[in-house]
């Protein structure tokens, strides 16, 4: 019996590979991770699908019954759910770990993840530095981390993934995370955040109505992104052909 960790991607239903969907379709059980990512498709979409049901795994679920889906996997064949790709919000790699532990043979199938995505950009992959997130201000009144990542990333590009709180519905816009970035600015004065910056707003990446808008922090304040997904970048020293890329994406 085994554990199936799957990335399914992050679009739609389809978005699923093949090899993933052979196995969700012959496992016992389909658990959801649902709440550090959103999908453009209804959990019951995914069902009709998969032809399967799906129980949504919670925080809660995940973090504290890690134990209960690794006893699970000792008798049946359990699929677990990840939105993009598995390993990239570092929750899931205490449930592989587990599974490692309690001799529970796990697999994982891998998928598209933001990581990758923001490769539309044009802006290097192996030149982006420390990936940081920007939580609600409200839960953390005296923020920096972002700030100071972007800051020791120096000339490397830094890529900003936004908070997020699906069970309320509460998705952090790229205007609110600049918004965030200007108040730490004026706070510590170091003048990393200004009008004049380069960014780069991104919206649904991977999905059929993405946006990429680059362009001055002032003009990128206002723009309105759509719907969640959005994540911000701040390139750092850019190739010509980077540089390209960004006058394509600022029209
Ligand atoms: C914790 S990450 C989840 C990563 C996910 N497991 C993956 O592999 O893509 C969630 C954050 O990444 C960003 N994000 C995820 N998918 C995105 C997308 N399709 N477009 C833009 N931003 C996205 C958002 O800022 C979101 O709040």
């Amino acid at each position: 019996m085994t554990l199936y960790l799957i990335g399914i991607g992050l679009s739609t239903e389809k978005d699923i590979t093949v090899k993933g969907l052979e196995i969700v379709k012959k496992c016992d059980k389909v658990y959801l991770e649902s709440y550090t990512s959103l999908l453009q498709c209804s959990v019951s979409d995914l069902e009709t699908f998969y032809d399967k049901e799906i129980v949504i795994a919670n925080r809660e679920i995940t973090e504290q019954g890690d134990e209960k889906i690794i006893a699970e996997a000792q008798e049946k064949d359990i699929a677990f759910l990840i939105i993009g790709d598995v390993f990239s919000a570092t929750t899931h790699v205490q449930l592989f770990k587990l599974a490692k532990e309690k001799n529970v043979s796990v697999k994982v199938i891998n998928n598209a993840s933001v990581l990758t995505a923001v490769g539309v950009t044009g802006l290097e992959l192996y030149k982006f530095g420390k990936v940081t997130s920007i939580p609600f201000i409200e839960d953390h009144p005296n923020l920096e981390t972002p700030y100071n990542v972007l800051k020791d990333n120096g000339d490397l590009h830094t890529l900003f993934l936004l908070d997020l709180k699906p069970a309320e519905d509460k998705f952090m816009t790229v205007n609110v995370a600049l918004e965030i970035l200007g108040k730490i600015e004026s706070k510590k004065k170091e003048g990393l955040i200004n009008d004049d910056l380069l960014v780069v707003g991104c919206a649904r990446l991977g999905c059929d109505n993405f946006i990429v808008k680059a362009g001055k922090l002032s003009e990128i304040r206002a723009f309105d992104f759509g719907g969640p997904l959005h994540c911000l970048i701040i390139p750092g020293k850019m190739h010509f052909v980077e540089e390209e890329m960004m006058e394509l994406w600022s029209d």
